[in-house]
């Protein structure tokens, strides 16, 4: 375990100067297998002599004031042994005192307009403090590959996107949600649900699967799914909806006709836990261009 800035740092680029590869796994701890997914794929791509590297750093400044930051589950030497069963090489754990030591900085980054909407129309401010924490380690870790999960699609897309806009030398990778058996995403969260919310809760995949099989049936229209999802997340009385949403997976932009692959996403609350989650809709191009094909007499596409 390393709390240190500058022995992180240096764990790194010594990793680095002996050749090893860096594979970096930011977390806020209290582990669970969506982590540990982040951690083997991170182990499989960087070899048995790379360099695995977990933070665990709850950030203040991704949660506003009425938010869990207090609550926020920090179990830390369960997730050490974790970390250390997963292979994990290096668990950077800094202080809040050491990641700021001015306070709330008054440098950050700016997440541009895919930051205003979704989870951070919801969580104002949630994606700068996001960024800005992500920024700062992967200046502490260098070049690198890093670990990120699809179940925070949107934190995703921000972090591929201010890598590319800021030229970081990291390289995204993303991995597979991980699910109950019953379709709830894993999430540190989910402690936080008492048995009946638990119950309630996987209404969130099952939403999100209805849009899927819709989809699949040929269903185009971003207003009719997203309305069927709330529909869905409506009839279950311990769920609060906070929004859905079905959107480009390229430009994230709101679907009104699906033209290529699509995402939706949900956020609710049960009780006092505010949940998400989200899936890829599927996109069959093959049946679409059959459909133009037929549409135009059977002359589409060719020259
Ligand atoms: P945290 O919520 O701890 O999540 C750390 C990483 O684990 C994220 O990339 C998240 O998408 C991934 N993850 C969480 N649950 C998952 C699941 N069920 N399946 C797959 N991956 C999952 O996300 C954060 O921390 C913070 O915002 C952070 C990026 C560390 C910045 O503070």
């Amino acid at each position: 375990m390393i709390a240190s800035l500058r022995r992180f740092r240096e764990a790194c680029e010594d990793a680095r100067r002996s050749g090893r590869g860096v594979a970096f796994v930011p977390t806020m701890g209290s582990l669970h297998q969506g982590h540990g997914r982040l951690l083997t794929q991170a182990r499989h791509d960087v070899g048995p002599a790379g360099l695995v590297a977990l933070s665990i750093f709850v950030n203040p400044l991704q949660f506003s004031p009425q938010e869990d930051l207090n609550r926020y589950p920090r179990p830390l030497p369960r997730d050490l042994a974790v970390a250390r069963s997963l292979g994990c090489d290096v668990a950077f754990t800094p202080q809040e005192a050491d990641m700021y030591p001015r306070g709330r900085p008054a440098v950050t980054v700016d997440p541009g307009p895919l930051g205003e909407r979704m989870e951070g129309r919801s969580r104002p401010g949630h994606f700068r403090g996001v960024l800005t924490v992500v920024a700062k380690l992967f200046s502490l870790a260098g070049p690198c590959s890093a670990y990120f999960g699809e179940k925070d699609a949107q934190q995703l897309a921000l972090v591929r996107r201010m890598v590319q806009d800021l030229d970081l030398p990291v390289m995204v990778v993303s991995c597979p949600i991980v699910r109950e058996i019953d379709g709830l995403a894993l999430s540190s969260r989910n402690a936080y649900l008492d048995p009946e919310d638990r119950r309630a809760a996987p209404v969130l995949f099952d939403a999100l699967s209805t849009a899927a099989s819709l989809a699949r049936g040929g269903e185009r229209r971003g207003d009719v799914l997203r309305a069927e999802m709330a529909k869905r997340i409506g009839a279950e009385p311990r769920a609060r909806l906070d929004y859905v949403a079905i959107v480009d997976d390229e430009t994230w932009e709101d679907v009104a006709e699906m033209t290529g692959p699509a995402r939706a996403l949900v956020a609710a609350r049960f009780g006092p836990a505010r949940l998400i989650d989200n899936l890829v809709l599927p996109w069959d191009a093959q049946k679409t261009l059959r459909e133009v094909q037929n549409a135009s007499g059977g002359h589409a596409g060719s020259a």
